[in-house]
């Protein structure tokens, strides 16, 4: 019994953060942030860039030009600078989630996990 609790509660924990990623909104089709690119490149995907951007702390968010398959890393985001986030067809900017907001994110999965550790003591504690 004890394992299936644990069993659900993890599957609930992964939900969980998986649908936090989707509901942020981090991409956005259409849009491009400008005048702030400071290294670009070719790739084959929209992920690879996406990926490659979030693994440079430098790097606070991306264009990725579907067209072209032109990844762009920007050294600011759209939030700082809403002036130059235009619209570009073809493009997809993307923040970097791990730049900025990095500590909220974590402060958010603390919670979680802290929860989920409670609740798996606590119906281990029942049986
Ligand atoms: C998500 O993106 C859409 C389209 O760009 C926008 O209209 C909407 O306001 C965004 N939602 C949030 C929560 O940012
Ligand atoms: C970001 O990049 C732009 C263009 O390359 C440059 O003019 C600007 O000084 C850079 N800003 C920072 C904070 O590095």
């Amino acid at each position: 019994m004890a394992v299936f609790s644990v069993i659900f509660l993890l599957t609930f924990f992964r939900q969980t953060l998986a649908g936090q990623a989707c509901n942020d909104n981090r991409s956005e089709h259409g849009f491009a942030l400008v005048d702030h690119v400071y290294n670009s490149f070719s790739a084959d995907r929209l992920s690879t860039c996406y990926i490659a951007c979030n693994m440079q702390p430098a790097c606070q968010s991306s264009n990725y030009n579907l067209a072209d398959k032109i990844c762009q890393f920007n050294n600011d985001t759209k939030h700082f600078r809403p002036k130059y986030f235009v619209e570009k067809a073809n493009s997809v900017y993307a923040d970097n989630p791990d730049s900025g907001k990095l500590f909220v994110q974590l402060k958010k999965k603390k919670t979680l996990l802290k929860l989920v550790v409670i609740i798996v003591i606590s119906s281990l504690a029942i049986q």
